[in-house]
């Protein structure tokens, strides 16, 4: 498949995957590299255009992330972002040093306008600055094309060479033009098209996947998730009945999930596959009985699942290739982490089976981010409630039941979750939470209803706002909704007589209840 490409080399910034969105905002696809990424492995990327990122380091220093200059003759046009702005200029023969005032935040720089990166950019335009290092004097060959009060070369060009730098960073919001910048960048200066879309992405994968499989079987473990879904629906397009998705319901998925899941993807739904539901409740609850430790609880949901799986598999025999919903944030090598592409482990399987019978893996979302998975699910025609769908850990309710597992306390935790769905969805608040989800407390108190003293289960009430999950935020719920969710599980969810909401954010607790 031939498309154009830029590659964004990393060099450990925080922005680093933004970039890459920035770009395939522009309609064309980027991929990320590590700087440690042999030359001729980039050459044979054939790129339209390679851009260097920011990185925490100093280019002078020994050790400092680097590149050979052999990248500068490549003969495309390249820009280096902040770091990447310094080492282009190190490299070329330009001096690097301390800032006198180091700049940080939202700072006025004054462009060219005359420059090919700034068609069409206000002279005077907000950009986003970080840094500690700045650039002293220019490589031979370059002139200034934008400065800021403090900073006398804020963007530079080599138009002989078609070398582009930056101090700022384009790719965050806060640089209020940076889009046009990337835009400008991606279009005048390399010359790409922008025929990037995710139909053609979906039209192009069918096609591939068709030409990779010819009458081959395929194997795929659904989960139900998005990436799952995805993968599935892009399969079924492709090979139809030469795929089976095994479809592992342990007992511990939302309310009606597994029932939703099966209208979907089952022998009713619109996708023509062999759908295979397993209905392993009474296996998982078994080996989770009397356990209450949170690790111990996920270490056998994971092992448990895989032995399902690897048993419907073996029933299934040989098949030629097995499909994994790795997406592109789960392969991006680090700059600064090392090297090592991880293989994402399915977020049910927990680590690929070790006895299904398979010749090569399928992974068919790896080179999109989270939010082109949902536009491919769209473009696919799947329903927009599972295209949606909110974050759910693999080991499932399993983890948001605090103590021992038993077939009771799935129930009483679904129901309150259905419940705390509905009201969020009731009250509009479904688009601006992360997430959010009831977990059963293993608190049992002392309660009246009606005239009889209870003794009964506590429910805990979550939702955070998140952007990137690693930290969260309580999320602030007006008062009357969480009145009436209460109101209705006290009433609705038998040996339920207290429901608390948890104010706390992540860190220090973590978004999951376990
Ligand atoms: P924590 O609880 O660590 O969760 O703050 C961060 C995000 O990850 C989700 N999560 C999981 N997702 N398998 C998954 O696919 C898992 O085992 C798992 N555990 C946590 C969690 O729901 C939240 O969105």
């Amino acid at each position: 498949m031939k498309r154009e490409t830029v590659v964004v080399l990393d060099f450990g910034g925080q922005y680093n995957q933004l970039i890459a969105r920035r770009v395939r905002e522009c309609g064309v696809y980027c991929e990320i590299h590590s700087y440690k990424t042999d030359f001729e492995k980039i050459k044979a990327l054939n790129p339209k255009g390679i851009i260097f990122t920011g990185g925490p380091n100093s280019c002078y220093e020994p050790g400092a992330p680097t590149y050979t200059p052999e990248i500068f003759r490549i003969g495309v046009p390249i820009l280096g972002i902040c770091y990447g702005s310094q080492l282009m200029m190190h490299l070329l023969g330009g001096k690097i040093g301390r800032a006198p005032v180091r700049e940080y935040g939202k700072i006025e720089v004054t462009v060219d306008r005359n420059s090919r990166l700034f068609t069409d950019v206000s002279e005077k335009t907000i950009c986003w600055m970080s840094h500690n290092d700045y650039v002293e004097e220019m490589a031979p060959g370059f002139t200034a094309i934008a400065h800021s009060d403090n900073c006398p070369y804020a963007a530079m060009e080599n138009k002989e060479l078609n070398l582009y730098a930056t101090q700022f960073h384009p790719e965050v919001l806060h640089t209020q033009e940076g889009q046009k910048m990337l835009s400008n960048f991606v279009y005048h200066v390399c010359g790409c098209a922008g025929d990037w879309r995710m139909d053609s992405f979906v039209e192009q994968s069918i096609a591939s996947i068709r030409e990779k499989v010819g009458d081959g079987k395929v194997l795929c473990a659904l989960s139900g998730g998005v990436d799952s879904s995805v993968a599935a629906v892009l399969l079924s397009k492709a090979v139809g009945e030469q795929l089976t998705c095994v479809f592992v319901d342990h007992g511990l998925l939302r309310k009606n999930e597994g029932d939703e899941v099966e209208a979907v993807f089952g022998p009713d739904g619109p996708y023509k596959l062999n759908f295979i539901r397993v209905n392993a409740q009474e296996r998982f609850y078994s080996r989770l009985a009397g356990v209450t430790e949170p690790e111990r609880k996920r270490k056998i949901i994971g092992e448990e699942f895989i032995r399902v799986f690897e048993e419907e598999a073996k029933k299934i025999g040989a098949v030629d290739f097995l499909v994994q919903g790795t997406i592109y944030p789960d392969v991006v090598e680090s700059g600064v982490g090392g090297e090592s592409t991880v293989i994402k482990s399915h977020h049910n399987v927990g680590g690929l089976p070790d006895y299904v019978d398979f010749k090569e893996i399928i992974e068919p979302l790896r080179d999109l981010f989270k939010d082109e998975v949902r536009k491919a699910g769209l473009e696919l025609g799947i329903p927009d409630y599972l295209v949606y769908r909110q974050p759910f850990p693999g080991p499932g309710l399993g983890i948001r039941i605090i103590g021992d597992v038993t077939a009771e306390k799935v129930k009483m935790v679904q129901d309150a979750d259905a419940i705390w769905r509905e009201e969020i969805a009731n009250a509009g608040l479904d688009k601006t939470i992360s997430q959010y989800f009831a977990a059963l407390t293993n608190m049992r108190s002392v309660g009246v209803m009606g005239d009889e003293r209870t003794y009964d289960y506590a429910i805990a009430l979550s939702a955070v706002t998140t952007t990137d999950f690693m930290t969260a935020e309580s999320a602030q719920i007006p008062w009357d909704v969480l009145e009436k969710t209460t109101s209705r599980i006290v009433n609705e969810v038998k040996h339920i007589n207290r429901v608390f909401y948890d104010c706390t954010g992540k860190p220090p607790a973590t978004i999951e209840f376990e």
